[in-house]
Protein backbone atom coordinates (compact mmCIF):
# COMPACT_ATOMS: atom_id res chain seq x y z
CA UNK A 1 0.00 0.00 0.00
CA UNK A 2 1.53 3.08 -1.53
CA UNK A 3 0.32 6.65 -1.39
CA UNK A 4 1.05 10.34 -0.73
CA UNK A 5 1.62 10.90 3.26
CA UNK A 6 -1.13 11.83 4.93
CA UNK A 7 -3.77 10.38 2.49
CA UNK A 8 -4.75 7.61 4.91
CA UNK A 9 -1.99 4.65 3.36
CA UNK A 10 -1.08 3.64 6.86
CA UNK A 11 -5.00 3.42 8.09
CA UNK A 12 -5.85 1.81 4.33
CA UNK A 13 -3.60 -1.25 5.05
CA UNK A 14 -4.92 -2.01 8.06
CA UNK A 15 -8.22 -1.83 7.00
CA UNK A 16 -7.40 -3.78 3.61
CA UNK A 17 -5.27 -6.22 6.60
CA UNK A 18 -8.66 -7.13 8.22
CA UNK A 19 -10.49 -6.97 5.04
CA UNK A 20 -8.64 -9.68 4.39
CA UNK A 21 -8.30 -11.71 7.30
CA UNK A 22 -12.35 -12.69 7.16
CA UNK A 23 -12.75 -15.95 6.57
CA UNK A 24 -10.48 -17.76 9.03
CA UNK A 25 -7.67 -16.15 6.90
CA UNK A 26 -4.27 -15.23 8.52
CA UNK A 27 -2.55 -12.24 7.13
CA UNK A 28 0.53 -10.53 8.18
CA UNK A 29 0.39 -6.39 8.65
CA UNK A 30 4.09 -5.23 8.13
CA UNK A 31 5.32 -1.58 8.86
CA UNK A 32 8.59 -0.66 7.54
CA UNK A 33 8.73 3.12 7.64
CA UNK A 34 7.77 5.03 10.72
CA UNK A 35 7.51 3.13 13.64
CA UNK A 36 3.90 2.19 16.21
CA UNK A 37 2.08 4.10 13.50
CA UNK A 38 0.09 0.31 13.51
CA UNK A 39 -0.03 -0.10 16.72
CA UNK A 40 -1.79 2.84 17.52
CA UNK A 41 -4.13 2.50 15.12
CA UNK A 42 -5.09 -1.28 16.71
CA UNK A 43 -4.72 0.57 19.78
CA UNK A 44 -2.21 -1.83 21.21
CA UNK A 45 1.10 -1.40 23.05
CA UNK A 46 4.22 -1.03 20.89
CA UNK A 47 5.62 -3.45 18.27
CA UNK A 48 8.67 -5.66 19.01
CA UNK A 49 10.78 -7.08 15.99
CA UNK A 50 8.17 -9.58 16.35
CA UNK A 51 5.27 -10.77 14.60
CA UNK A 52 2.38 -10.64 16.72
CA UNK A 53 -1.52 -11.00 16.59
CA UNK A 54 -3.23 -7.78 17.20
CA UNK A 55 -6.59 -8.21 15.54
CA UNK A 56 -9.20 -10.66 14.95
CA UNK A 57 -11.64 -10.51 12.29
CA UNK A 58 -15.42 -11.26 11.51
CA UNK A 59 -15.48 -15.15 10.95
CA UNK A 60 -12.38 -16.39 12.63
CA UNK A 61 -9.38 -14.54 10.98
CA UNK A 62 -6.45 -12.88 12.17
CA UNK A 63 -4.14 -9.61 11.68
CA UNK A 64 -0.89 -10.34 12.78
CA UNK A 65 2.15 -7.37 12.78
CA UNK A 66 5.49 -6.49 12.44
CA UNK A 67 7.02 -3.42 12.16
CA UNK A 68 10.44 -4.08 10.85
CA UNK A 69 13.90 -2.79 12.46
CA UNK A 70 15.80 -2.28 9.73
CA UNK A 71 19.40 -3.25 12.01
CA UNK A 72 17.70 -6.15 13.41
CA UNK A 73 16.82 -7.30 9.48
CA UNK A 74 20.65 -6.35 9.29
CA UNK A 75 21.91 -9.08 11.96
CA UNK A 76 19.35 -12.10 10.37
CA UNK A 77 20.71 -11.13 7.06
CA UNK A 78 24.85 -11.33 8.08
CA UNK A 79 23.34 -14.37 10.16
CA UNK A 80 21.47 -15.99 7.54
CA UNK A 81 24.44 -15.41 4.67
CA UNK A 82 27.68 -15.52 6.85
CA UNK A 83 26.63 -17.60 9.74
CA UNK A 84 27.59 -14.38 11.49
CA UNK A 85 25.61 -14.55 14.77
CA UNK A 86 28.57 -13.49 16.92
CA UNK A 87 30.20 -11.32 14.53
CA UNK A 88 26.92 -9.43 13.60
CA UNK A 89 27.05 -8.56 17.47
CA UNK A 90 30.10 -7.50 17.21
CA UNK A 91 29.62 -5.41 14.37
CA UNK A 92 26.91 -3.85 15.54
CA UNK A 93 28.60 -2.60 18.35
CA UNK A 94 31.35 -0.83 16.49
CA UNK A 95 28.50 1.08 14.56
CA UNK A 96 29.30 -0.83 11.56
CA UNK A 97 25.34 -1.57 11.41
CA UNK A 98 24.32 2.51 12.13
CA UNK A 99 26.64 3.10 9.53
CA UNK A 100 25.14 0.79 7.01
CA UNK A 101 21.36 1.70 7.56
CA UNK A 102 21.74 5.11 7.63
CA UNK A 103 24.58 5.72 5.20
CA UNK A 104 23.44 3.21 2.95
CA UNK A 105 19.67 4.45 2.21
CA UNK A 106 19.40 1.49 -0.97
CA UNK A 107 20.90 -1.14 1.57
CA UNK A 108 18.56 -0.59 4.13
CA UNK A 109 15.36 -1.19 1.73
CA UNK A 110 17.36 -4.40 0.42
CA UNK A 111 17.11 -5.19 4.07
CA UNK A 112 13.24 -4.43 4.38
CA UNK A 113 11.73 -5.82 1.01
CA UNK A 114 14.08 -8.99 1.71
CA UNK A 115 12.28 -9.51 5.44
CA UNK A 116 9.16 -9.17 3.73
CA UNK A 117 9.62 -11.22 0.82
CA UNK A 118 10.44 -14.62 3.65
CA UNK A 119 7.07 -13.70 5.33
CA UNK A 120 5.29 -14.03 1.99
CA UNK A 121 7.89 -17.19 0.98
CA UNK A 122 7.24 -18.37 4.98
CA UNK A 123 6.32 -22.05 4.65
CA UNK A 124 4.88 -24.28 7.71
CA UNK A 125 6.41 -27.77 8.21
CA UNK A 126 3.73 -29.40 5.75
CA UNK A 127 4.62 -26.81 3.15
CA UNK A 128 2.03 -24.94 3.65
CA UNK A 129 2.53 -20.68 3.64
CA UNK A 130 2.10 -19.57 7.00
CA UNK A 131 0.42 -16.21 5.73
CA UNK A 132 -2.61 -16.08 3.05
CA UNK A 133 -1.47 -12.72 2.39
CA UNK A 134 0.38 -10.41 3.47
CA UNK A 135 0.21 -6.07 3.07
CA UNK A 136 2.78 -3.73 3.48
CA UNK A 137 2.45 -0.16 4.43
CA UNK A 138 4.97 0.82 2.02
CA UNK A 139 7.26 4.21 1.36
CA UNK A 140 5.28 6.89 0.26
CA UNK A 141 4.37 7.25 -3.48
CA UNK A 142 7.43 8.81 -4.24
CA UNK A 143 9.89 5.96 -3.19
CA UNK A 144 7.58 3.43 -3.92
CA UNK A 145 8.75 2.03 -6.95
CA UNK A 146 13.07 2.55 -5.92
CA UNK A 147 11.72 0.63 -3.06
CA UNK A 148 10.68 -2.40 -4.41
CA UNK A 149 13.05 -2.43 -7.24
CA UNK A 150 16.15 -2.06 -5.11
CA UNK A 151 16.67 -5.70 -5.59
CA UNK A 152 16.75 -5.59 -9.21
CA UNK A 153 20.00 -3.21 -8.68
CA UNK A 154 21.73 -5.97 -6.63
CA UNK A 155 21.56 -8.29 -8.36
CA UNK A 156 23.04 -6.40 -11.25
CA UNK A 157 25.87 -5.73 -9.12
CA UNK A 158 26.42 -9.13 -7.75
CA UNK A 159 26.31 -10.90 -10.78
CA UNK A 160 26.48 -14.49 -8.71
CA UNK A 161 26.19 -16.23 -5.62
CA UNK A 162 24.01 -16.47 -2.81
CA UNK A 163 23.53 -12.62 -2.18
CA UNK A 164 22.43 -12.42 -6.65
CA UNK A 165 20.01 -15.19 -5.95
CA UNK A 166 18.11 -13.79 -3.05
CA UNK A 167 17.77 -10.25 -4.81
CA UNK A 168 16.24 -12.57 -7.99
CA UNK A 169 14.06 -14.36 -5.61
CA UNK A 170 12.98 -11.04 -4.43
CA UNK A 171 12.31 -9.67 -7.61
CA UNK A 172 10.75 -12.65 -8.82
CA UNK A 173 8.39 -12.38 -6.24
CA UNK A 174 7.73 -8.43 -6.59
CA UNK A 175 7.16 -8.85 -10.38
CA UNK A 176 4.40 -12.18 -9.80
CA UNK A 177 1.01 -12.01 -10.04
CA UNK A 178 1.70 -12.86 -6.33
CA UNK A 179 1.59 -9.03 -5.46
CA UNK A 180 0.10 -6.06 -6.51
CA UNK A 181 0.64 -2.15 -5.74
CA UNK A 182 -2.17 -0.16 -3.98
CA UNK A 183 -2.05 3.47 -4.64
CA UNK A 184 -4.19 5.26 -1.91
CA UNK A 185 -4.94 8.87 -2.81
CA UNK A 186 -7.35 11.39 -2.18
CA UNK A 187 -9.64 13.72 -4.19
CA UNK A 188 -7.38 16.59 -4.50
CA UNK A 189 -4.98 18.14 -7.05
CA UNK A 190 -1.31 17.03 -5.26
CA UNK A 191 -2.04 13.45 -4.25
CA UNK A 192 -3.96 12.87 -7.84
CA UNK A 193 -0.95 14.00 -9.32
CA UNK A 194 1.38 11.76 -7.67
CA UNK A 195 -0.81 8.81 -8.11
CA UNK A 196 -0.45 9.27 -11.73
CA UNK A 197 3.04 9.34 -11.61
CA UNK A 198 3.62 6.82 -9.24
CA UNK A 199 1.24 4.71 -11.72
CA UNK A 200 3.68 5.24 -14.19
CA UNK A 201 6.97 4.51 -12.26
CA UNK A 202 5.88 1.32 -11.62
CA UNK A 203 4.33 0.63 -15.05
CA UNK A 204 7.67 1.12 -16.18
CA UNK A 205 9.61 -0.80 -14.02
CA UNK A 206 7.54 -3.66 -14.85
CA UNK A 207 5.63 -3.68 -11.08
CA UNK A 208 1.99 -5.45 -11.10
CA UNK A 209 -0.29 -1.68 -10.10
CA UNK A 210 -3.31 -3.17 -8.06
CA UNK A 211 -5.96 -0.61 -7.39
CA UNK A 212 -6.71 3.07 -6.47
CA UNK A 213 -8.08 3.34 -3.91
CA UNK A 214 -9.97 6.76 -2.91
CA UNK A 215 -10.26 7.29 0.47
CA UNK A 216 -11.69 10.25 2.47
CA UNK A 217 -14.56 10.67 -0.01
CA UNK A 218 -17.25 13.50 1.17
CA UNK A 219 -20.60 12.92 0.48
CA UNK A 220 -22.19 15.18 -2.47
CA UNK A 221 -24.75 17.05 -0.81
CA UNK A 222 -27.09 18.68 -3.54
CA UNK A 223 -28.38 17.25 -7.03
CA UNK A 224 -26.46 18.20 -10.12
CA UNK A 225 -29.39 20.48 -11.07
CA UNK A 226 -29.04 22.37 -7.87
CA UNK A 227 -25.03 22.15 -8.14
CA UNK A 228 -25.60 24.18 -11.48
CA UNK A 229 -28.03 26.57 -9.88
CA UNK A 230 -25.92 27.42 -7.82
CA UNK A 231 -22.48 27.62 -9.34
CA UNK A 232 -24.02 30.21 -11.68
CA UNK A 233 -24.77 32.10 -8.41
CA UNK A 234 -21.56 34.08 -7.53
CA UNK A 235 -21.45 33.86 -3.72
CA UNK A 236 -22.75 37.80 -2.55
CA UNK A 237 -23.57 38.80 -5.97
CA UNK A 238 -27.14 40.57 -6.73
CA UNK A 239 -29.10 42.11 -9.33
CA UNK A 240 -30.83 40.78 -11.95
CA UNK A 241 -31.68 36.93 -12.00
CA UNK A 242 -29.32 36.55 -8.78
CA UNK A 243 -31.41 38.93 -6.97
CA UNK A 244 -34.88 36.92 -7.15
CA UNK A 245 -32.93 33.97 -6.49
CA UNK A 246 -32.33 34.82 -3.33
CA UNK A 247 -35.45 36.22 -2.82
CA UNK A 248 -36.72 32.78 -3.59
CA UNK A 249 -34.60 31.34 -1.09
CA UNK A 250 -35.31 33.80 1.85
CA UNK A 251 -38.48 32.84 1.03
CA UNK A 252 -38.24 29.10 1.25
CA UNK A 253 -36.34 29.73 4.99
CA UNK A 254 -38.69 31.73 6.19
CA UNK A 255 -41.61 28.86 5.19
CA UNK A 256 -39.37 26.60 7.08
CA UNK A 257 -39.69 28.17 9.96
CA UNK A 258 -36.49 29.86 9.97
CA UNK A 259 -38.29 33.64 10.49
CA UNK A 260 -38.75 36.83 8.50
CA UNK A 261 -37.84 36.96 4.54
CA UNK A 262 -38.14 40.23 4.82
CA UNK A 263 -34.47 42.32 4.34
CA UNK A 264 -33.05 41.96 7.80
CA UNK A 265 -35.16 39.67 8.75
CA UNK A 266 -33.57 36.46 10.18
CA UNK A 267 -34.15 34.21 7.18
CA UNK A 268 -33.26 36.64 4.83
CA UNK A 269 -29.38 37.22 6.43
CA UNK A 270 -29.44 33.20 6.77
CA UNK A 271 -29.14 33.26 2.99
CA UNK A 272 -25.65 34.74 2.07
CA UNK A 273 -23.83 32.72 5.00
CA UNK A 274 -26.05 29.37 3.09
CA UNK A 275 -25.45 30.38 -0.57
CA UNK A 276 -21.69 30.81 -0.31
CA UNK A 277 -21.41 27.49 1.52
CA UNK A 278 -23.26 26.20 -1.22
CA UNK A 279 -20.88 27.58 -3.58
CA UNK A 280 -18.00 26.19 -2.27
CA UNK A 281 -19.49 22.78 -1.72
CA UNK A 282 -20.05 22.78 -5.73
CA UNK A 283 -17.15 23.85 -6.17
CA UNK A 284 -15.40 21.06 -4.40
CA UNK A 285 -17.94 18.68 -5.86
CA UNK A 286 -16.53 20.14 -9.60
CA UNK A 287 -12.91 19.73 -8.54
CA UNK A 288 -13.97 16.35 -7.20
CA UNK A 289 -15.42 15.43 -10.38
CA UNK A 290 -12.31 16.14 -12.05
CA UNK A 291 -9.82 14.12 -10.18
CA UNK A 292 -12.10 11.39 -10.54
CA UNK A 293 -11.99 11.40 -14.34
CA UNK A 294 -8.00 11.47 -14.59
CA UNK A 295 -8.21 8.69 -11.58
CA UNK A 296 -10.39 6.89 -14.31
CA UNK A 297 -7.96 7.32 -16.97
CA UNK A 298 -5.57 5.58 -15.37
CA UNK A 299 -7.90 2.06 -16.03
CA UNK A 300 -7.45 0.81 -13.14
CA UNK A 301 -10.06 -0.61 -10.31
CA UNK A 302 -11.10 2.15 -8.31
CA UNK A 303 -12.55 1.58 -4.52
CA UNK A 304 -13.46 4.67 -2.68
CA UNK A 305 -13.63 4.73 1.35
CA UNK A 306 -15.59 7.39 3.13
CA UNK A 307 -14.42 9.94 5.31
CA UNK A 308 -14.89 8.90 9.09
CA UNK A 309 -16.08 12.38 10.76
CA UNK A 310 -15.13 11.32 13.64
CA UNK A 311 -12.00 9.97 12.59
CA UNK A 312 -10.87 6.76 12.53
CA UNK A 313 -10.59 4.90 15.83
CA UNK A 314 -10.71 0.64 16.09
CA UNK A 315 -14.28 1.09 14.92
CA UNK A 316 -14.12 2.73 12.07
CA UNK A 317 -11.02 0.66 10.76
CA UNK A 318 -13.70 -1.84 11.17
CA UNK A 319 -15.91 -0.15 9.37
CA UNK A 320 -13.76 0.94 6.45
CA UNK A 321 -12.47 -3.09 6.34
CA UNK A 322 -15.91 -3.89 5.80
CA UNK A 323 -16.02 -1.05 3.21
CA UNK A 324 -13.78 -2.92 1.41
CA UNK A 325 -14.99 -6.36 1.62
CA UNK A 326 -18.41 -4.98 0.02
CA UNK A 327 -16.33 -3.28 -2.75
CA UNK A 328 -14.47 -6.94 -3.74
CA UNK A 329 -11.51 -5.34 -4.81
CA UNK A 330 -9.99 -7.05 -7.56
CA UNK A 331 -6.50 -8.39 -6.63
CA UNK A 332 -7.04 -8.43 -3.12
CA UNK A 333 -6.93 -12.10 -2.70
CA UNK A 334 -9.31 -15.05 -1.78
CA UNK A 335 -13.22 -14.26 -2.13
CA UNK A 336 -12.18 -11.23 -3.36
CA UNK A 337 -10.87 -11.58 -6.67
CA UNK A 338 -12.55 -14.93 -8.16
CA UNK A 339 -10.22 -15.32 -10.64
CA UNK A 340 -7.43 -13.72 -8.68
CA UNK A 341 -3.73 -15.33 -7.42
CA UNK A 342 -5.04 -17.60 -5.29
CA UNK A 343 -7.65 -19.60 -7.21
CA UNK A 344 -5.04 -19.97 -10.12
CA UNK A 345 -2.42 -21.30 -7.72
CA UNK A 346 -3.76 -23.89 -5.92
CA UNK A 347 -0.67 -25.77 -7.14
CA UNK A 348 0.78 -27.78 -4.77
CA UNK A 349 3.29 -26.03 -1.90
CA UNK A 350 6.55 -27.12 -2.77
CA UNK A 351 6.11 -26.21 -6.02
CA UNK A 352 9.35 -23.53 -5.80
CA UNK A 353 11.01 -25.94 -3.66
CA UNK A 354 13.18 -26.45 -6.92
CA UNK A 355 14.79 -23.04 -6.89
CA UNK A 356 18.56 -22.66 -5.90
CA UNK A 357 17.81 -19.95 -4.23
CA UNK A 358 18.72 -19.17 -0.36
CA UNK A 359 15.84 -18.73 1.60
CA UNK A 360 17.20 -17.89 5.12
CA UNK A 361 15.08 -15.25 7.67
CA UNK A 362 15.88 -12.98 5.09
CA UNK A 363 15.80 -14.60 1.80
CA UNK A 364 12.26 -12.27 0.77
CA UNK A 365 11.44 -9.48 -1.37
CA UNK A 366 9.25 -6.82 -0.99
CA UNK A 367 5.45 -7.02 -1.77
CA UNK A 368 3.09 -4.20 -1.30
CA UNK A 369 0.55 -6.91 -1.23
CA UNK A 370 1.19 -10.27 -2.15
CA UNK A 371 -0.71 -13.21 -0.93
CA UNK A 372 0.66 -16.77 -0.10
CA UNK A 373 -1.13 -19.55 -2.28
CA UNK A 374 -1.96 -21.95 -0.28
CA UNK A 375 -4.06 -25.15 1.38
CA UNK A 376 -7.24 -22.83 1.39
CA UNK A 377 -7.08 -21.37 -1.94
CA UNK A 378 -9.48 -23.74 -2.77
CA UNK A 379 -11.76 -22.91 -0.22
CA UNK A 380 -11.59 -18.83 -0.76
CA UNK A 381 -12.87 -20.18 -4.13
CA UNK A 382 -15.87 -21.68 -2.61
CA UNK A 383 -16.05 -18.82 -0.77
CA UNK A 384 -16.33 -16.63 -3.54
CA UNK A 385 -19.19 -18.65 -4.66
CA UNK A 386 -20.76 -18.86 -1.53
CA UNK A 387 -20.90 -14.72 -1.37
CA UNK A 388 -22.07 -13.79 -5.11
CA UNK A 389 -22.73 -10.34 -3.66
CA UNK A 390 -19.11 -10.13 -2.67
CA UNK A 391 -17.87 -10.29 -6.42
CA UNK A 392 -20.74 -9.18 -8.25
CA UNK A 393 -18.87 -6.25 -10.22
CA UNK A 394 -15.99 -8.54 -11.75
CA UNK A 395 -16.13 -6.12 -14.83
CA UNK A 396 -12.75 -5.11 -13.97
CA UNK A 397 -10.79 -7.80 -12.47
CA UNK A 398 -7.14 -7.64 -13.42
N1 LIG B 1 -11.34 7.38 5.84
C1 LIG B 1 -10.88 8.21 6.79
N2 LIG B 1 -11.74 9.00 7.46
C2 LIG B 1 -11.30 9.86 8.40
N3 LIG B 1 -10.01 10.00 8.75
C3 LIG B 1 -9.10 9.24 8.12
C4 LIG B 1 -9.48 8.30 7.11
N4 LIG B 1 -8.35 7.69 6.66
C5 LIG B 1 -7.33 8.21 7.37
N5 LIG B 1 -7.75 9.13 8.25
C6 LIG B 1 -6.95 9.93 9.19
O1 LIG B 1 -5.98 10.66 8.45
C7 LIG B 1 -4.77 10.75 9.17
C8 LIG B 1 -3.63 10.20 8.33
O2 LIG B 1 -3.83 8.82 8.14
P1 LIG B 1 -2.61 7.81 8.06
O3 LIG B 1 -3.19 6.48 7.79
O4 LIG B 1 -1.73 7.95 9.24
O5 LIG B 1 -1.92 8.40 6.77
P2 LIG B 1 -0.48 8.07 6.13
O6 LIG B 1 -0.06 6.74 6.61
O7 LIG B 1 -0.76 8.13 4.67
O8 LIG B 1 0.41 9.17 6.56
C9 LIG B 1 -4.98 9.96 10.46
O9 LIG B 1 -5.32 10.87 11.47
C10 LIG B 1 -6.15 9.06 10.13
O10 LIG B 1 -6.91 8.72 11.28
MG1 LIG C 1 1.60 6.11 7.68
Amino acid sequence: MTGKGGTGKTTVAAALSLALASEGRRVLLVEVEERQGIAQLFETEALPYQERKIASAPGGGEVHALAIDAELAMLDYLDMFYKLGRAGRALKKLGAIDFATTVAPGLRDVLLTGKVCEAVRRKDKAGWPVYDAVVLDAPPTGRITRFLNVNDEVAGLARMGPIHNQAQTVMRVMKSPQTAVHLVTLLEEMPVQETMDGVAELRSAGLPVGAVIVNMVRPVLLEDAALAQVTDLPAGGSGGGVGKRRTAVAKALSQAGLGGARRGGVAERLVDPLLTQAYEHAERVVLEREQRAEIGGLGLPVRELELIGEGVDLGGLYRLADSLRKQAVPGFGGAFAKDGARGKSAAHPDEDTDDADVDGPDAGGTAADAEGDGPDADRAAADADAHPDEDADTGDEV
